[in-house]
């Protein structure tokens, strides 16, 4: 078996490399995104192993199908980067459903605590010799209200995280979970009482700039947003405006709408060409991190583990592997029961 693995980093490569060593699998590792100009160094592969940022559109998919490849194997959660409807019937997509969702759940509250308690603000002085306390005055979690959009895996450990702050929880979710304990509003509602809000729900046609100019004008004077989902979940420009009217007190982003060109790589010796991000990121009040909060050692071994074996699985006797996606039965994540255990 033979894997092409697109948008490699270094962090991540050593682990994919022992594993498929271990397992017989012949892997190459290429430092570019999958396009419809790199797809062609697929040829002779069976699968491609992609990442959040490779843009897996029809183009691409009728060139790796014209080529052989049979499956797209992404290597995190969100499959937004894939037309999966187009695939359906050339090329099997197998994703990692969980990988630690405790990463992405801590990395919300420790971009929630820097911001609201301005210890990046700290750190900077500090490391100045400036001990000043002017302008580092935050406020307590302890009996604030904490909004959190999706209550999914990620989302029930980020309101878990919250409950031990002693802050009220309260969510929304298309599907809420009824043996979740949380108390469930509608979504403007809870835009209207949440204290912060905290994004945890996929991006789909129906989620994307759900946080939008209207969204904003119900929200509490002060809020807190938080994003560690995806980026197009906000209307950045929609954003900034509330940030400037005063209206919005913080914003932690995890994810940018833009950032498939930018995040994952070393932009410092250029002109940031990005005048949205670069507003945003001159905000006191603004914290942006570059998609990392998957990033953990465990993350990172259970993504290799899952990735490989969902291969393994696909090119097996059955063929049949558990985080296969599937558009035609249009339960993306779970069609297995409805069509024989096989999605094509
Ligand atoms: P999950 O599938 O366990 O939970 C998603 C939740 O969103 C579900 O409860 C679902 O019912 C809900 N949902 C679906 N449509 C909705 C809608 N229209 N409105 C409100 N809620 C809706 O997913 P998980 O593992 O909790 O991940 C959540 C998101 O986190 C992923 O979709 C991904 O975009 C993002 N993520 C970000 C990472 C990072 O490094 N920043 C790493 C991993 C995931």
């Amino acid at each position: 078996m033979k894997i092409a693995f697109y948008d490699a980093k270094p962090y991540e490569t050593p682990a994919f490399k022992s594993l498929c060593e271990e397992k017989g699998i012949e892997i190459s590792f290429y430092d570019f995104k999958l396009n419809a100009d790199t797809a062609s160094l697929a040829a002779g592969c069976d699968a491609v192993c992609v990442f959040v940022n490779d843009d897996v559109n029809a183009e691409v998919i009728d060139v790796l199908h014209s080529l052989g490849v049979k499956a797209v194997a992404l290597r995190c959660a969100g499959y937004n980067n894939v037309d999966v409807k187009h695939a359906y019937g050339k090329l099997h997509v197998v994703h990692v459903p969980a990988y630690s969702p405790y990463a992405v759940a801590e990395h919300a509250m420790a971009l929630l605590l820097t911001s609201i308690r301005r210890i990046h603000k700290a750190y900077i002085r500090t490391r100045d010799f400036n001990f000043s306390l002017a302008g580092l005055v935050g406020f307590d979690l302890h009996g604030k209200t904490a909004g959190v959009i999706g209550t999914g895996k990620i989302g029930k450990i980020f309101a878990g995280i919250c409950r031990g702050f002693g802050m009220r929880v309260i969510a929304y979710d298309k599907f809420p979970s009824a043996e979740s304990g949380l108390e469930y509003m509608p979504l403007d509602d809870l835009l209207r009482t949440a204290d912060v809000i905290s994004l945890h729900c996929p991006l789909t046609d129906e989620t994307a700039h759900m946080i939008d100019r209207a969204a904003i004008a119900k929200m509490k004077k002060g809020v807190v947003i938080l994003n560690t989902s995806r980026g197009k979940l906000i209307d950045t420009e929609a954003l900034i405006d509330g940030i400037k009217e005063r209206k919005v007190g913080a914003a932690c982003l995890d994810v940018y709408e833009e950032e498939a060109d930018i995040f994952f790589n070393d932009n410092s010796g250029h002109i940031m060409d990005d005048d949205t991000l670069a507003r945003l990121i001159s905000m006191p009040n603004v914290i942006v991190t570059s998609h990392q909060a998957f990033l953990t050692e465990e993350a990172l071994a259970n993504i290799a583990a899952t990735t490989v074996q969902n291969v393994i699985d696909l090119f097996s006797e059955s063929g049949v592997c558990e985080n296969e996606l599937c558009y035609r039965c249009g339960n993306i994540e779970q069609c297995r029961s409805c069509r024989n255990k096989k999605c094509f």
